[in-house]
Formats: C-alpha cells, structure tokens, sequence
C-alpha cells in the first residue's frame, strides 16, 4: 500500500517533479498527497499542479517573524491531507523545532553535495573553489540543525577540469533526481535503516569516461 508523502517546495520543483513522477508508477510505495509552497511564485506549483496533486500556497512573509503561525499552517495542511512522510525539495525555509519534532524520523530533505562538506548554500561555487575531484548530492534525515541529519544515501558525480558551476550544477541536479526517488523508495520500504550511507551511482564509469 502506497504511503501518503507531502512535498515541501520554494521554486523550481525539479526534485518534485521527479517524486511525482516516480510514485506515477503504482508499484512506487508512495503517493504524493500534497505539494506546498512558501513561496506564491514557486514554478513547481504548476508542475504539481498539472500532474493533478493538490498544491497550497502559505506565503511565510504572511506570518511575518511568527516562524510558528507559519509551520502551524503547513502542519494543518498536511494533517488535513492525512501525510505520513514529508520531503523537503528546494525548501529554502529553515524549520523550527516544533515542525522537525512533528515528523521526526519521517522528514528527509535533498541536498546538493557530498554531506558533511559544504553544507549551507552555494555548493557548486564553493566545491570548485575547493579543488575537490568528487561532488554529489545527499538525502538525509531532516533534524533540528540544519544539513547534519542523518544520511540515507548519497551519490557522487566527478568534477571535471572544465566543469563551471553551470555545468556541475546540471551533472548533480541529474543525480539529485535519479538519488532522491530511490531513496525515497528504500525508506519507505524500511531498509532505510540497514545502510546509513550508500553510493546508489557507481561514479567510476563516468570517471573513466571523463576527457
Ligand atoms: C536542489 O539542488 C536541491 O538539492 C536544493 O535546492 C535545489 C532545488 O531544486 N536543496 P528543485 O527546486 O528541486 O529543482
């Protein structure tokens, strides 16, 4: 039986997109109930939209400073949509104890490099600046600090020598999609818990391939 998850989005909704299309498939253990947006702008509200998920809008500047009011909305509104699992993709809000303790366990959240390097913002730049030879993308657990829950799964991508952050961006954007769908599925399956870490993208044959 398919697990109802609700997805959390400020913008594009790439992420999303590649949720909702999986869980198209009946064999994908879940179903997503409910697209909600923090932004009224978020481009990936009528992607959700147009593949018939129910999708609210709950502007933060609404609220104001009051971090509560506003999660206390998202949380009704997933209530109300009977959610079990919620995935953050692309939500550029920072969550307050009280939401992360209401799905605590049942939160994951995608971000875009090789956990714990470059947490925060600006991956890309800030893993070409570095020199690293590999990058990638994370799926984790969302806790109250932000980019340190614990990780499910992780793919990584090389960092070729004419790579801008363009360039990178999209390589890892690609894995983002492909990584966060199955490890959506492996969580919901329950083996989530028997690998914290696993490369799902053997990188070496891209390596290879690498001029
Ligand atoms: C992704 O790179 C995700 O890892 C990060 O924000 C970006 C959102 O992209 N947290 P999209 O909205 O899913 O296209």
């Amino acid at each position: 039986m398919k697990r109802r998850v609700g997805i959390l989005i400020s913008g594009r909704g790439s992420n999303m997109v590649a949720l909702a299309e999986a869980a198209r498939d009946p064999a994908y253990p879940a179903a997503i109930g409910v697209v909600i947006a923090n932004d009224p702008t978020a481009a990936g509200l009528a992607l959700a939209a147009a593949r018939g998920i129910p999708t609210r809008t709950i502007p933060h500047r609404a609220f104001g400073r009051d971090r509560a009011a506003h999660e206390a909305a998202i949380d009704a509104a997933l209530a109300a949509e009977e959610i079990e699992v919620v995935c953050l993709a692309g939500y550029m809000r920072l969550l307050t104890p009280f939401l992360v303790g209401r799905y605590a366990g049942r939160m994951l959240n995608i971000h875009p490099s090789l956990l714990p390097v470059f947490p925060g913002l600006n991956t890309h730049a800030r893993a070409l600046a570095a020199g690293v030879k590999f990058h990638g993308c994370t799926v984790h657990l969302v806790t109250e600090a932000m980019d340190e829950g614990p990780i499910l799964a992780q793919a990584a991508v090389p960092v070729r020598p004419d790579d801008d952050e363009a360039s990178l961006a999209s390589r890892v954007l690609a894995e983002e999609h492909r990584l966060y769908t199955a490890a959506l599925a492996r969580f919901l399956s329950g083996d989530a818990g028997r690998a914290p870490t696993t490369a799902l993208h053997n990188p070496l044959p891209d390596l290879l391939a690498a001029p």
